[in-house]
């Protein structure tokens, strides 16, 4: 390892160039309108894959999908394969008057990198390369096999994901998953997610007329869909107890003692959580007293109305709206049913519309919740990895966004393993203004994956699964 870790540090600036050129790429998916530029990072990634020896490197998609970047190397046969997952698109850029800098050019300041898609995903892919990188351009081989795959259409929510994988099953088969997507609760602690949240949004349209009438001749006689959309939204407030949603709670799993104490001890106490998040003085914690904000963040549900639409504030006139639409997005948990958790909310969403307006709700999307049991030799290997990048033992987090796609990798590839780590932190304000990730933690993470091949590629027999019900519990996470 000592070549591999030289070259690494050899290497820093330029993988911190190679993040900015990828940064440079203003790939937003969100919007249908940069396909040119989704197009571009695709190829960027391309020839970064190619500079650090990775073979077979070429651009994959499947029916309207946004580019896959992909390359491969197979140069260890009897070795495990290591599939890795990171995405080149990016969120759009919201509230463009608060970003300190250029959102599109990579930008220091306090040690940290900023730049749209620095933290959430593009510095996962530079990690990921660097460690390859590390040992093709030292040794001409590495440790393990690798397929990397660079999505570009994560944060639409990868519709066309679970179709590619079926369609290049062959091709992408592995033994170990690594999703680099997620991060660590603190700068500088190692960080293994073992439980993602999944989502279930409606679409929410209220109508009571058939046009706009002047406010002037129908207000105070006809019913406005705007305050009727929003005594039926604020049915959906929990006032410090629960979600006011018959059966919402009916499925989900309790935490176990160990999981209980475990997430205690972990950084994350409320004062810490009210700073990273900006929440102002004296606005309180809408959760159920006593739940941890990891436990409520992490394991609860919850309800968020994302958008609202009824008229804009610019050119408002003196109507009474006859329409207004909202989208309920709900955080689903283990071991909730999508499809369920659907009815649920619509029932209370539909019910007793104030006025009789009409409501009508119609699905818009879901994705799975995930959550796996981290031990194993995988798991071993990863801690020992991540302990050696950052010098700290890691520890098992949950995490409260969504990554729809890996339970049913992990089981097209027959019960992989899947380890998920990332580079965001509670300061990399991930979809927001002034997205950063630490550069520090960036060189720990790319040094841990550089461990984290050479661990897999050491265990004994090539074996990442564990015995059939017989997880190996000698180094417990937490
Ligand atoms: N990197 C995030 C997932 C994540 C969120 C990791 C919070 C750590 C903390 C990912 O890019 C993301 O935003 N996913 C979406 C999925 C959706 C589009 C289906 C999400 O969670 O909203
Ligand atoms: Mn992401």
């Amino acid at each position: 390892m000592q070549s591999t870790l030289k070259w690494l540090q050899e290497h820093d600036a330029d993988l911190i160039n190679d993040l900015a050129k990828i940064v440079a790429v203003p790939s937003i998916s969100t919007d249908g309108e940069h396909q040119k530029e989704l197009d571009q990072s695709a190829d960027v990634t391309c020839t970064l894959m190619r500079s650090v020896g990775l073979n077979n490197v070429q651009i994959l998609k499947t029916g309207n999908s946004n580019p896959y970047a992909y390359g491969e190397w197979l140069g260890a046969p009897g070795k495990p394969t290591v599939f890795l997952y990171a995405h080149h698109d990016v969120q759009p850029i919201n509230y463009t008057q608060d970003w300190q800098s250029e959102p599109f050019t990579l930008t220091e300041r306090d040690g940290r990198l900023f730049g749209r898609g620095a933290a959430d995903d593009k510095g996962a892919i530079v990690t990921q390369l660097g460690a390859i990188g590390s040992f093709l351009q030292t040794k001409g081989s590495l440790p393990v096999n690798v397929k990397m795959l660079v999505e570009g259409e994560e944060e639409v929510g990868s519709s066309n994901l679970q179709g590619f994988f079926v369609e290049n099953k062959e091709r992408l088969m592995s033994d170990v998953i690594v999703v680099c997507d997620s991060g660590n609760v603190e700068v500088g602690l190692p960080c293994l997610t073992y439980s993602l949240r999944g989502i279930v949004a409606l679409h929410v349209e209220v109508q009571s007329a058939s046009k706009p009438v002047h406010s002037g001749t129908a207000g105070g006689w006809l019913a406005d869909a705007v305050i009727a959309l929003n005594v039926i939204l604020s049915r959906l407030y929990w006032n410090h107890k629960k979600l006011p949603v018959p059966g919402m709670y009916d499925k989900v799993r309790k935490l176990t003692a160990a999981e209980k104490r475990a997430f205690r001890k972990l950084p994350g106490d409320e004062a810490k959580w009210r700073s990273d998040n900006g929440v102002l003085d004296g606005v309180e914690f809408a959760l159920e007293t006593k739940t941890h904000p990891h436990e409520a963040t992490w394991r609860k549900p919850s309800i968020t109305v994302i958008a609202q639409e009824a008229s804009s504030i610019k050119g408002a006139s003196n109507q009474v709206l006859p329409t207004a639409q909202a989208i309920v997005s709900c955080r689903i948990v283990p071991d909730q049913e999508p499809e369920e958790v659907y009815e649920q909310i619509k029932a209370v969403l539909v019910k007793d519309p104030p006025w009789g307006v009409k409501v009508n709700v119609k699905p818009a999307g879901s994705v799975k919740w995930w959550m796996t049991d981290p031990t194993g030799p995988a798991f071993t290997a990863a801690i020992k990895a991540l302990k050696k990048g950052f010098g700290v033992k890691p520890v098992a987090i949950g995490c409260g966004g969504s990554i729809g796609f890996v339970g049913p990798l992990a089981e097209l590839f027959g019960g992989a393993p899947a380890l998920l780590l990332g580079i965001e932190d509670p300061l990399s304000n991930a979809h927001a203004p002034n997205e950063s990730l630490h550069a520090g933690d960036f060189r720990k993470l790319t040094v841990s994956l550089a461990h984290l091949f050479e661990q897999i590629g050491n265990l004994p027999d090539g074996k990442v699964k564990s015995p059939q019900g017989q997880a190996e519990r000698s180094e417990p996470l937490a």
